[in-house]
C-alpha cells in the first residue's frame, strides 16, 4: 500500500518499447514501461514465481509484458493475468508525469 508520492525515475531513462526495474526501500521492485509513448508502472514481481517483469519480452501491439520464466503474460495497463500459468493480478500502480520525472501517486 502506498502512503505517499515517491519520484520513481525520469523518463527518459525508459527506452521506448523497454523498461526499467526500480528498487524501493519501501516496499516491493516496480517495473517501469514505455509501449507506444506511454508509460505503465506495475509490480516487478511476477505473480507466478519470482521473475522479474523489467527483463520480459513486451508485447506493444497486444500492450502486454511476458514473463521470461514460464512465458505468462500481464496486461500493462490493468494487471490483468492474460497467459498460462499466470492466474493472479499483477498489482499497477498510479503515478503521475511532473517536471520529466514518473512520480508514483497513493
Ligand atoms: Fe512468471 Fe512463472 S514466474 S510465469
Amino acid at each position: 500500500i502506498l502512503t505517499a508520492e515517491a519520484v520513481l525515475c525520469r523518463a527518459a531513462d525508459v527506452p521506448e518499447g523497454g523498461a526499467l526495474r526500480v528498487e524501493r526501500d519501501d516496499g516491493p521492485p516496480l517495473a517501469v514501461f514505455h509501449v507506444g509513448g506511454r508509460f505503465y508502472v506495475t509490480d516487478d514481481t511476477c505473480t507466478h514465481g519470482e521473475a522479474s517483469l523489467s527483463e520480459g519480452e513486451i508485447d506493444a501491439e497486444e500492450l502486454l509484458v511476458e514473463c521470461p520464466w514460464h512465458s505468462g503474460a500481464f496486461d500493462l495497463a490493468t494487471g490483468a493475468p492474460c497467459g498460462a500459468p499466470c492466474t493472479i493480478a499483477l498489482r499497477v500502480h498510479r503515478f503521475e508525469l511532473r517536471g520529466g520525472d514518473i512520480v508514483l501517486v497513493p
